[in-house]
């Protein structure tokens, strides 16, 4: 199998702050990078070309949740701008992941988070009334992705194992919470290291802090890829 990049999450309030730390990798080193809501919010499209102009991948991570014509509408715009990756709420429904699926078409891949990793069993409850396992939900909502056509989730390590079998072995399982052994753990509640997530199946792994704040970035991304790659 060919090497696999770690997806680093550039949260960055600003343009500057990117362009400062993506500076640091030698010339020509392609990386495979995620642009989340507050800086894509900020700076808009051009920031995604201005890294692809770079020669990096692209996940955009803005998880989509409208009716279908929109999501098919604004994921037409997204596929125009180059994008490697991007992502819906399961919750927008089947109907809607196919018109997300349309949009975007069959080049780029599109994921869908299931539930957030934020919303704890009793929140799923009360606030959703959905009944049963917090579990349970998440496996329903990758199938229901599968069943529309999406690549794969968004999960934690922990629930890879289980998604994996309950989907299709081609569908990926994207993993945020990763820690390689010592790092500061910050706000994120479980983690996981690249070879423990690598172990539970993820097919991706997303590694922000221990990336972006460390000391130096290019030591941090090369002993990170390197456990992934082992
Ligand atoms: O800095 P850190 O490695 O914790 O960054 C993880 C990235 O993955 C952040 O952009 C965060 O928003 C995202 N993420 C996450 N947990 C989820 C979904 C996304 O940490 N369940």
């Amino acid at each position: 199998m060919s090497e696999k990049r770690p997806i680093i999450a550039l949260d960055f309030p600003s343009f500057e702050e990117l362009k400062t730390f993506l500076a640091r990798f030698p010339k020509g080193e392609q990386l495979y990078v995620k642009i989340g809501m507050e800086l894509y919010y900020a700076e808009g499209p051009e920031i995604v070309r201005y890294v692809k102009s770079l020669g990096h991948s692209v996940f955009l991570d803005l998880k989509l949740h409208d009716i279908p014509n929109t999501v098919k509408s604004a994921m037409k715009v997204l596929a125009k701008l180059g994008v490697d990756m991007t992502n819906v709420h399961a919750a927008g429904g089947v109907e809607m992941m196919r018109a997300a699926r349309e949009g975007l078409g069959q080049g780029p891949q599109l994921i869908a988070v299931t539930q957030l990793t934020s919303t704890s069993e009793e929140q799923m409850h009360t606030d959703q009334n959905i009944q049963g396992s917090l579990t349970a939900s998440v496996v329903h909502y990758a199938r229901k992705a599968q069943e529309a056509g999406l690549d794969g989730v968004v999960c934690s390590a922990q629930e890879a194992e289980l998604i994996k079998s309950a989907t299709a072995d081609s569908f990926a399982c994207l993993t945020p919470g990763i820690r390689p052994k010592g790092a500061a753990v910050g706000d994120q509640k479980r983690v996981m290291t690249p070879s423990q997530a690598k172990a539970a199946g993820s097919d991706y792994i997303v590694v922000g802090r221990p990336i972006t704040q460390a000391a130096n970035p290019l030591d941090a991304y090369r002993a990170i890829y390197e456990e992934w790659n082992r």
